[in-house]
């Protein structure tokens, strides 16, 4: 039988994740529900009713004011914008559910080390062990004149960000000895100094001394997901990914990005069957194939242009609109994700994609490509896309939310569970990391 595909709900604290325009649908909640506890409680639940793996947060710092060279267009169109910052969610979330996972994005490019491997070591107590940090270099220019720092250029970013994790590491593995909390009454000592190590760690960005403030949590390191394709990116990912998050093009060209991927995990010592790669998959499922397509269409309704024009211009860095149509892409540095700069190369890679062609092809296409129909379509296609690229699990992108998510758990999940797809239950008391990488698994794979 056919593996088991990775199911994650992906979403953003904002009002309008990335099907733009869909804030206005009358089924949407998330405009005022992702500033509602309660709201994100119930999503939570809902996840976990439908056996999902994890409940996966996108987050950004900054602005979108690439498209036009102002931040307009974004704050009229609730791209990514207002938004509130998932982490804090997260421990709400664990209190409401007993098995679902949470990934959660945090940049490398804004925070020191030591506060994200306090944040994630409390995050793994609290949750018992269920969370997973995607690590992100991040893109927004917008972010330093927000006090955030440096706008590093693009590789820099990736350089600072090995960086960071290896001070995470040393942290989360390296300052605490198992059972240095020896809670000796008798003694009066609560914590043995011998068995808490100082990591001593000066780098090119960094220098930390330790302790870890935070005593071992169930996993120590949370799971590493990392996002970016771009040939840094990867090179990162062979290094740090233990999941890899893609927004991959079906077919032939997926399965490249697949197996360039698993051999960069291989030529780093890896395992290369051990990088679990997921797919960013934006879906519409029904009851029918007809109602499914109905939402499509008000999708495509809804969709707002000038919206996508300037998610995709803080995406890519690059303004649509500030360059001559008959301008191939390839000649404009992207200074931002080069992964979707890519993404269109690698779809046609005999095609020169111009200015004009991309635009023409984010504006005609109303929302764009998505899995649409009933659940037995949508898991033919789901399965279609597994087995001809390689990937194992996909990111889910829908919208109205929470209908969109209510339709997959109502419908998709049974027949994936139906074609041994997806658990029908949870394992008792594993965390994120056995859930993927089997039981026992304490240690990231990317570390002797
Ligand atoms: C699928 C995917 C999801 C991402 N999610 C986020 C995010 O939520 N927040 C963020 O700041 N960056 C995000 N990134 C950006 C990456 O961390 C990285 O900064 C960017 O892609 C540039 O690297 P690249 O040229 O290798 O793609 C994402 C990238 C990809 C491909």
């Amino acid at each position: 039988m056919a593996d088991e595909l990775i199911l994650n709900g992906f979403i953003q604290c904002s009002p309008n994740h990335q099907i733009k325009g869909m804030w206005k649908h009358p089924l949407d909640e998330t405009s005022r529900g992702y500033r509602d506890l309660k709201w994100w409680i119930r999503l939570g639940e809902l996840l976990e009713r439908g056996c999902f793996d994890a409940l996966f947060f996108a987050d950004v710092h900054g602005t979108y004011d690439t498209y036009g060279g102002n931040r307009d267009a974004a704050v009229r169109h609730a791209v990514q914008f207002p938004g509130i910052d998932p982490t804090v969610l997260i421990p709400a979330l664990a209190a409401a559910t007993d098995h679902l996972g949470f990934g959660v994005t945090y940049s490398t490019t804004y925070f020191p080390p030591f506060q994200a491997a306090k944040l994630f070591s409390t995050l793994d107590h609290l949750t018992d062990g269920r969370i997973a940090w995607n690590v992100v270099t991040s893109y927004l220019p917008d972010a330093e004149r927000q006090g955030l720092g440096v706008h590093l250029e693009h590789d820099e970013r990736y350089d600072r960000a090995d960086e960071f994790l290896d001070v995470c590491y040393k942290l989360w593995e390296q300052s605490w000895e198992d059972g240095a909390i020896v809670l000796d009454a008798a003694n009066d000592i609560h914590t043995d100094p011998s068995k808490i190590h100082e990591i001593d760690h000066h780098g090119r960005w960094f220098d930390v001394q330790g302790p870890h403030m935070v005593e071992p949590s169930p996993q120590r390191t949370p799971v590493i997901f990392q996002a970016g394709s771009s040939a840094r990116g990867m090179q990162f990912a062979a290094q740090h990914g233990e999941a890899v998050f893609v927004a991959s093009p079906q077919g032939a060209a997926g399965a490249e990005l697949v197996t360039n991927l698993r051999e960069a995990a291989a030529n780093a010592g890896r395992d290369p069957s051990s990088m679990k790669i997921i797919h960013a998959t934006r879906l519409i499922v029904a009851e029918t194939d007809q109602e499914a397509h109905a939402m499509k269409a008000e999708w495509d309704r809804n969709f707002s242009v000038e919206g996508f024009l300037a998610l995709f211009g803080g995406w890519t860095g690059i303004d649509l609109g500030g360059h001559s149509p008959d301008t191939p892409i390839a000649s404009i540095p992207a200074t931002a994700m080069r992964t979707w700069v890519e993404r269109w190369q690698r779809e046609d890679p005999n095609h020169e994609w111009t200015v004009g062609d991309l635009a023409r092809r984010l504006s005609e296409g109303g929302a764009g490509t998505a899995f649409v129909g009933s659940a037995t379509t949508v898991a033919d296609q789901l399965e279609e896309f597994a087995e001809t690229t390689g990937l194992d699990g996909f990111n889910l992108i829908t919208s109205p939310v929470p209908w969109g998510l209510e339709q997959v758990v109502d419908h998709l999940v049974p027949e994936l569970q139906r074609r041994g797809r997806l658990r029908t239950e949870y394992e008792p008391n594993e965390t994120l990391r056995e859930r993927w990488f089997g039981r026992g698994a304490t240690h990231p794979r990317s570390q002797p």
